[in-house]
């Protein structure tokens, strides 16, 4: 069912009109996990800089987190599935190496008779979510768009083997509707991207859902990849005026928004551009900005990596800009851990939710997105000038967030490591009937029933709480 053919060649301020963010409702103790795990006190919740780690049962996999988030979006928004032109999954958990989740989400659309809805999955680690998002966005700027919305969902469940990599993992899922005249607008022209082949991530292993990880190559890529990435978006965003003549990209901008590996590494990042724009600057204030970092004026970027010197003369330079423009955005990431691709978009809800709505009015947020193998993208948005009531239902609607994340179940390390065990032996299995329990799941989760013997998985939704108006709690 075709919306209206737009009349404009290029319809104005394409971003995020509405958000919504789904985490599982259980965790684990990041404390308890160094205790469990054998490791020095300290080193998940000082070292990595995370606190609780959610994981997901035998009850939910990337179809069952995508519903929920999907269904979730359109009730809160009372979007008619009609409404909606585009819908893209981002997505690194595979579960079928053919059908793809969004024709799963399509049974959210049967009853609304519209089939009519381009889009599919796309893969490259955290980076699906972005590389979907970023044909949402080309869509509506296309001569492709038919006037309709496009909805944008990134999804993971991040597990790892037992090891040290493990305290990592996190899962979640966050739907993103995206339209002309948002309130988050995307800046245009200067997206920077950057790829290249890298063995430090990956999943070659079909029969687990863990990764191969080479952790050191990892975070060096990631730190490549950023230079590489500040280094064209700097460019672009000083053709278009964003960073003005002179400036720096820090100051020219109110938040930095991060995929999030652990927390530890965002503040590295943001440690890393501020490397770079202090190695930009042609004469570096040194008793003011830059104190303390005399030694390092002529530091190669390539051989910095792992200066630990270096870094910690950085992080020690840039806390403050650290804790007002990045710091803020971590929420999520420090309470729930990597959700590979919604990593960042959960940074950007976290940012969103970090001040009162007044205090966002104009701001101008640059994200980083991630994704091992290795595909990378620099890009920003700014929020709205003016608190139109868009921008308000946006923030309404994230306002279970922080009450949702509260009133989870903590779970012991011991049943975190069973049930990490039981989706190793389960996965893939065909017939299967799921054990988990889905008495803690959240109103409004879908949850894995059954798997038939012909692979065809089987779900149903938690009923949505009944308020005393007569209406339902999301
Ligand atoms: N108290 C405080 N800090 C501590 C303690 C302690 N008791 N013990 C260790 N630390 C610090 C370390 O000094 C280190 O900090 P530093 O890097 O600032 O020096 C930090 O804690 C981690 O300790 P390491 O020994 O470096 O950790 P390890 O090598 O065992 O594992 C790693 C870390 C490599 C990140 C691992 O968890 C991993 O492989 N994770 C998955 C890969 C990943 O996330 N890569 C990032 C980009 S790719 C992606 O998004 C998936």
């Amino acid at each position: 069912m075709p919306g209206t053919v737009p009349q404009e060649p290029w319809p104005t301020d394409v971003g995020i009109i509405a958000v919504e963010v789904y985490f599982p409702s259980q965790y684990v103790d990041q404390a308890e996990l160094e205790v469990f795990d054998n490791v020095s006190t300290g080193k998940y919740t000082i070292g990595l800089g995370q606190s609780k780690m959610g994981f997901c049962s035998d009850r939910e996999d990337i179809n069952s987190l995508c519903l929920t988030v999907v269904q979730k979006l359109v009730e809160k928004n009372q979007l008619s599935y009609n409404d909606i032109g585009r819908l893209e999954v981002g997505t690194e958990t595979i579960i079928d190496k053919s059908k793809s989740t969004k024709t799963v989400l399509m049974q959210l659309f049967e009853s609304s008779g519209n089939h009519s809805v381009e889009g599919l999955d796309t893969t490259n680690a955290c980076f699906g979510g972005t590389s979907a998002l970023f044909n949402a966005i080309n869509w509506i700027e296309s001569s492709s768009w038919d006037g309709r919305y496009a909805m944008v969902v990134a999804g993971d469940i991040a597990v790892y083997a037992t090891g040290n990599a493990r305290c990592t993992g996190g899962a979640g899922a966050v739907a993103m509707l995206i339209g002309k005249d948002a309130p988050l607008v995307f800046d245009r022209g200067v997206r920077s991207i950057y790829m290249q082949h890298a063995y430090d991530f990956y999943k070659p292993n079909m029969d687990s859902e863990y990764p191969l990880v080479d952790g050191k190559l990892s975070v060096k890529c990631y730190l490549h990849a950023l230079d590489k990435c500040y280094e064209a978006y700097t460019q672009r965003a000083t053709q278009t005026g964003i960073i003005g003549e002179n400036a720096s990209l820090i100051d020219s901008a109110d938040a930095f928004v991060f995929h999030s590996p652990y927390c530890k590494l965002v503040q590295k990042s943001f440690a890393r551009v501020f490397l770079n724009d202090f190695l930009k600057e042609p004469s570096p204030d040194f008793s003011g900005r830059y104190a303390g970092l005399e030694s390092f004026r002529n530091l190669k970027l390539e051989n910095s990596y792992f200066d630990r010197d270096a870094e910690k003369a950085l992080m020690t330079a840039s806390n403050s800009l650290f804790t007002t423009k990045t710091k803020p955005s971590l929420l999520l990431a420090n309470q729930v851990g990597n959700m590979y691709t919604p990593s960042l978009y959960g940074g950007l809800v976290s940012y969103l939710l970090s001040v009162s709505p007044a205090d966002l009015i104009g701001h101008r947020v640059v994200l980083f997105s991630y994704g091992s193998g290795l595909a990378s993208a620099m890009f920003s948005l700014r929020i709205t000038k003016d608190l139109g009531p868009k921008f308000h239902k946006l923030l309404e609607n994230l306002s279970n967030v922080k009450k949702d994340l509260h009133d989870r179940v903590k779970v012991a390390p011991e049943e975190f490591d069973k049930t990490m065990k039981l989706r190793e032996e389960t996965h893939n299995k065909a017939p299967y009937a799921p054990v988990g329990s889905t008495k803690e799941l959240f109103p409004g989760t879908w949850y894995l029933t059954e798997v038939d013997s012909m692979y065809r998985r089987m779900y149903d939704r938690v009923p949505l709480v009944q308020i005393p108006n007569g209406n339902v709690k999301n």
